[in-house]
């Protein structure tokens, strides 16, 4: 991919020598980073090297009555117009300019406008969050309606605390994955992985090597049940948490949209659920769901950057498998150390979630060693 705001742009902090080398030398990096751990073999997931965005932020700047998309400039000193970019995906790249032009036309969608947010999915549902510095009124609402029915986009408008939404505030998704299709609602303002190329990978990764695992699954920051309803056929049950209310949501749901009864979800974070099971705390959250009932075998883990805090990390050391997947390797790398005096690291794949960034996805499948 060539970009014309490469070198300018913050988003893409990658940008020479072409994605296959840049690849191959975020690998080499974290080959060397976790050359500790004697790993024989990583698995390597690249992405499509442009379009692979299923979901986007930009910031908007003004001209009197135009407004430009921007992103932060690499030099972090202010922003950068942009005319398109290359990395969403053609629904986005789409709806990005026709949406500026109708915008535009009308003041009261335009002015005040801070940023636009794009979450798509290959349904060809897509949903646009416009958000502004000022107090959303009936008018606005009026004119919102009517973009929306004009180019058959779903709109949220947010303005501080308030949120109003047109037509409705999710998108339907759905995923292929090992010729199986996967049905998915995605809320708007909670998690989703951003690249569903390699998130379908990802999946697939963690179904083939969970095959054999047999027993129950917990699941800590399960998001909309992403990994949970696909890896649900490899367990008996499935008992899936996660903080964020809006996820438990849209997880629930999910599961009716693919007739699963083997998972129950409960919001709890981490560290809830790490008491509860220890029989420390009660929660009225946990209430008709008998946790003696479960023989939980493996867990599966997806935190945010900030990796699993100390609570999280000793209570997994029980299970004897742990399906560690992770958006940032150096708290992967501390977690593993510490992990890896009892567990055995079985497999470890590299997933290019993000081209032209630093960043790499990791998927880590460990085995218990001792008892
Ligand atoms: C990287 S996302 C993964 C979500 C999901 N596995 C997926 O693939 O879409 C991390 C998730 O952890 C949740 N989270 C953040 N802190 C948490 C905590 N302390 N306990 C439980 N969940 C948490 C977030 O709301 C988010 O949904």
């Amino acid at each position: 991919m060539r970009c014309i705001y490469f070198s300018k742009c913050g988003s893409c902090k990658l940008y020479e020598e072409g994605y296959e080398a840049q690849f191959f030398k975020k690998v080499n990096i974290i080959k060397d980073e976790f050359r500790e751990f004697e790993i024989e073999n990583f698995e390597l997931f690249k992405s499509k090297d442009k379009n692979f965005r299923d979901r986007a932020e930009f910031r908007i700047v003004h001209d009197k009555n135009h407004i430009n998309y921007a992103m932060h400039k690499l030099t972090k000193d202010g922003l950068l117009p942009i005319k398109s970019c290359q990395i969403v995906n053609p629904m986005i790249s789409a709806a990005m300019k026709i949406l500026k032009k109708e915008i535009e036309k009308k003041d009261i969608l335009r002015e005040k406008l801070f940023s636009i947010e794009f979450l798509s999915s290959s349904k060809k549902d897509l949903l646009t969050t416009l958000i502004y510095h000022k107090k959303l009124d009936s008018k606005w609402q009026e004119e919102a309606f009517k973009l929306s029915d004009k180019l058959d986009i779903k709109i949220v408008g947010r303005s501080r605390k308030v949120k109003i939404v047109i037509k409705e505030e999710f998108i339907n998704e759905e995923l292929l994955i090992d010729n199986k299709i996967y049905k998915f609602r995605y809320f708007e303002n909670s998690f989703t992985q951003p690249n569903s190329f390699i998130n379908r990978q990802m999946i697939s990764w963690a179904k083939k090597h969970s095959k054999d695992f047999k027993g129950d699954l917990l699941e800590l920051y399960c998001g909309h049940g992403n990994f949970t309803i696909p890896l649900s056929e490899n367990f008996n049950k499935v008992l899936a948490t996660e903080i964020s209310k809006t996820s438990i949501k849209s997880a629930v749901l999910n599961t009716k949209l693919n007739d699963i009864e083997n998972i129950t979800f409960v919001r709890l974070s981490s560290e809830e659920i790490s008491s509860a099971l220890n029989k420390e705390r009660e929660f009225r959250r946990l209430k008709g769901i008998d946790l003696d009932s479960f023989n939980f075998k493996t867990v599966l883990v997806d935190p945010p950057r900030a990796g699993l805090d100390k609570k999280t990390r000793d209570f997994i050391k029980k299970f004897q498998n742990i399906i560690y997947i992770s958006c940032n390797p150096m708290t992967l790398k501390r977690d593993l150390k510490e992990l890896c005096l009892d567990f055995k690291i079985e497999k470890f794949a590299l997933f290019d979630q993000f081209p032209y960034t630093t960043h790499l996805e990791s998927g880590v499948i460990l085995k218990r060693q001792k008892r």
